[in-house]
């Protein structure tokens, strides 16, 4: 029996159905004190939720079917270690990573000194490069780092090194992950070998997207570099759980940071695959990172449910999902600076969730994750926005922006301060004014304009519910605590539909046909048992 026969469900059913789900956010806010309840302040981040289709009552029901699920006991059970990750019986200790010695338990606690020991390797490598001490095959310093990875080994240190991108980086860092070669051959011919360090990141040390750059990436340097040992040993480091597969690939140990299989990819940006951002960014400021999401972690594993940041935005969007049948968010940053965190957190909230069958091996009778997209607000209210104000599906949106912009060079260009100021207040507006919009509807309309907006096709259904994240400014620890809120409110979520929010089998059939399919390409006769469909592509791009 699953979790939508229970009865902590039924009674969430039976409350949408008498009124709660067909009720208009307008309506709800005729009551002035929603915001001051349905809102709350951690450090320095500030989250609004009552822009969401609740009452007091939908939230009450919300923690008893959290009760009744175990949350709690779930809750403790993934920050002290267990094997959660049941289906390849795993811990999932990314909160190990940034406790930093501090406030954890069980076997999180055990695995603290390995944890430190990497962080002190990667430290020496980071202070070595940062001073220009680390050197090129011909003696000059490393100016240009690659970050060769894909997925978790590539998404997490893009995302914040941009979001950083006002902390200049002592070494111009670059991300290359596609398979298809294009981003490889591009930058290569910008950089000098004598001057470019490769990082080699990769959790399982196979993924073939990673290796056939790499390779791209050796072979470039073979130009150059006469001798192997010296080209593997002064130009690529690597980062991976598989130390014996970087050593084959001629990775000498001095220049492997290792995790474990206990870190999920894409919840790996916290261990030495956050190499590039502590390169930006320096060990200090990697460790505020950390310290920021083990705020978060604190917070997580300590507040009441009803107070707890991750467990109430889990918690409303499993009602939007299940009860609303909301099956859309967008991730709406209204900064440019944060542009890769739509497509940071769709791996994490897709990859994560995306699942139609429980813990117990069967095929689950409800909806579980959403379809998440996402842009830079700003840019994405000239693009998919009108699908979000008069479309025909409903959509939940997750707004977050900076209170204060820290990057703007007081000391001098006065001028150009106030102009950057003034943007950024034109940038809160807009993100305050499409919340608006997009909760009342019509509704927002002076009166003064209400006659020009007489037409069927000006007609503004609202209702669309959203969550604003306020964070003081975009720092380190601002994100840390941004991504360990969503990484806790996925698992928040996977726990409500009873699945395993740990592993990805879904994409594991995908790279093995694509072996099978890259051998028909060259040797085009095995494409016949193939499909038509494919074969005939096949057929048409080895002619
Ligand atoms: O294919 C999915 C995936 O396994 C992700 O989970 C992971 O982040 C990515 O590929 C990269 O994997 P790896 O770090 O092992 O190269």
């Amino acid at each position: 029996m699953g979790v939508e026969t229970s009865a902590a469900w039924q009674a969430l059913n039976v409350h949408c159905d008498s009124g709660a789900g067909s009720t208009h956010l307008s309506q709800l806010f005729e009551d002035n004190t929603r915001t001051e309840r349905f809102s709350i302040e951690l450090d320095e981040m500030y989250v609004d939720f009552s822009k969401n289709r609740i009452t007091d009552e939908t939230l009450g029901l919300l923690f008893n079917l959290a009760k009744q699920q175990d949350l709690s006991g779930w809750i403790k059970k993934l920050l002290c270690g267990e094997k959660v990750n049941d289906t390849e019986d795993r811990a999932v200790l990314h909160t190990a990573l940034r406790a930093q010695g501090m406030g954890v338990d069980c076997f999180a606690k055990e695995v603290q000194p390995l944890v430190a020991e990497q962080l002190a390797k990667m430290g020496k490598i980071v202070d070595k490069i940062r001073a220009g001490h680390w050197r090129g095959y011909s003696g000059k310093p490393i100016t240009d780092v690659v970050n060769i990875g894909v997925g978790g080994s590539d998404l997490g240190p893009l995302m914040i090194t941009n979001s950083l991108q006002t902390i200049k980086s002592p070494v111009n860092l670059h991300f290359i992950s596609s398979i298809d070669g294009t981003q490889t051959s591009n930058l290569l011919k910008k950089l000098s070998q004598e001057t470019t360090l490769f990082i080699l990141a990769s959790k399982s040390f196979s993924t073939i997207d990673t290796l056939s750059n790499a390779e791209t990436a050796k072979d470039w340097l073979r130009e150059k570099v006469k001798s192997e040992k010296t080209l593997l040993a002064q130009h690529f480091l690597g980062v991976s759980t598989k130390p014996d597969m970087m050593t084959e690939w001629g990775i000498p140990p001095e220049n492997q940071l290792v995790f474990w299989d206990w870190v999920g990819g894409r919840y790996s940006l916290w261990s030495a695959i956050g190499l590039p951002i502590a390169l930006q960014i320096g060990m200090d400021g990697f460790s505020e990172l950390l310290s920021g999401a083990h705020l978060m972690d604190s917070h997580f594993g300590t507040a009441p449910l009803e107070k707890n940041i991750p467990v109430l935005l889990g918690l409303i969007d499993v009602w939007n999902v299940n009860f609303l049948g909301i099956h859309d968010k967008a991730i709406l940053p209204y900064d440019a600076r944060l542009k890769y965190v739509p497509s940071y957190f769709e791996q994490l909230v897709m990859e994560s969730n995306g699942k139609s069958v429980n813990r117990a091996g069967e095929r689950v009778q409800y909806k579980t994750c959403p379809v998440l997209w996402g842009e830079v607000g700003p840019n994405a209210q000239h693009a998919f926005y009108q699908l979000l104000h008069q479309g025909t599906q409903p959509v939940m949106c997750d707004f977050i922006a900076p209170v204060e912009r820290d990057d703007f060079d007081m000391s001098s260009h006065a001028e150009k301060d106030e102009s950057l100021s003034y943007q950024h207040e034109l940038a809160m507006a807009n993100c305050f004014a499409q919340s608006r919009v997009l909760m009342l509807g019509d509704d927002a309309i002076p009166d003064a304009l209400k006659a020009a907006f007489d037409s069927p096709f000006k007609h503004y259904p609202g209702n669309q519910p959203s969550n604003t994240i306020l964070l003081k400014t975009i720092s380190p620890k601002t994100l840390g605590m941004l991504v360990a809120l969503y990484e806790h409110k996925t698992f928040v979520e996977g726990v409500i539909w009873e699945i395993n929010s740990f592993d990805q089998w879904g994409v594991e059939l995908g790279k093995l046909i694509a072996k099978e399919t890259h051998a028909a390409i060259k040797s085009v006769a095995l494409a016949e048992k193939f499909d038509a469909s494919t074969a005939s592509l096949i057929k048409r791009i080895t002619k």
